[in-house]
């Protein structure tokens, strides 16, 4: 099913919760650019924008995000907000990911710090969060892209990737991997609406992937061997480094 069956011709019909509307298109530049767009043209809080293909997707740290036609879920959801830090959002876009995952083949991503989900050592998706703010008025671009049936040839060229359809054994349904993913959003930004983020931390610290695993953490040009801790509700990570101290980490990579 490359063909996009598994898609618009069923979130067409799909019932969402209440607020969510999903636009589609076949190919796009970036579904971060419709977001933004739309958010400038005023379209609603909840607006999803999905794609087949993306000629220009792009990830954190200015580097590419590539997925051959139909093998991805990609996504960005335009979503309003009352000026809730960056950490908040990413941890809703990651918690309700790793939770439509588990929803849909029982296997739990780990959420390898700060927000990508990993399954053992490889990469299942990406979560880039960018957002504009004017005034009072705060809106944040959630894109994501999960390996969803990605072709063998295209995850062996990358050994650090997976795709959730290897992982399952089974061809995977993108349309309602993402009515499950929104489902989840819609339920943890009813959770912050009423002003408390602290399930949701408390979520994200339990899915942290790599907990007491030794790893590399990258900070520019630095590389320091550690221990993953904890996760903090800042979105700060706690390791414990080589020497034995304990270190509250604000900005880096993990390397496996
Ligand atoms: C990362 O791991 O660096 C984040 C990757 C985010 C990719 C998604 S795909 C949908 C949306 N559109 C983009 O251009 N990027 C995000």
């Amino acid at each position: 099913m490359a063909d996009g069956a598994d898609l618009w011709p069923f979130l067409e019909r799909v019932v969402l919760p209440p607020g969510w509307r999903i636009h589609y298109q076949a190919q796009v530049g970036s579904t971060q650019d419709l977001a933004r767009r739309a958010d400038e043209d005023g379209l609603p809080s909840r607006s999803v924008f999905v794609a087949d293909y993306q000629t220009v997707g792009r990830g954190r740290r200015s580097r590419r995000w590539a997925s051959p036609p139909g093998a991805g879920l990609l996504f960005t959801a335009l979503l309003r907000h009352r000026g809730w830090a960056p950490q908040v959002l990413t941890m809703l876009g990651s918690v309700a990911l790793s939770e439509a995952v588990e929803g849909l083949v029982g296997i739990s991503p780990g959420i390898k710090w700060p927000n990508d989900l990993y399954i053992g050592p490889r990469k299942l998706a990406g979560i880039l969060a960018e957002g504009r703010s004017e005034g009072d008025r705060h809106s944040v671009f959630l894109g994501i892209g999960v390996n969803v049936n990605t072709p063998d040839a295209t995850l062996d060229a990358l050994p650090s990737a997976t795709s959730l359809s290897r992982e399952a054994g089974w061809h995977i349904h993108r349309g309602e991997l993402l009515v499950l993913i929104l489902e989840a959003m819609d339920r943890w930004l009813a959770e912050l609406e009423s002003g408390d983020d602290g399930a949701l931390w408390e979520a994200w610290n339990d899915r942290l992937w790599g907990r007491h695993q030794r790893v590399m953490l990258r900070d520019g040009d630095v590389e320091t061997p550690c221990t993953v801790l904890e996760a903090e509700r800042d979105g700060s990570l706690v390791v414990l480094t080589a020497s034995g101290e304990r270190r509250r980490v604000l900005a880096g990579e993990l390397l496996i």
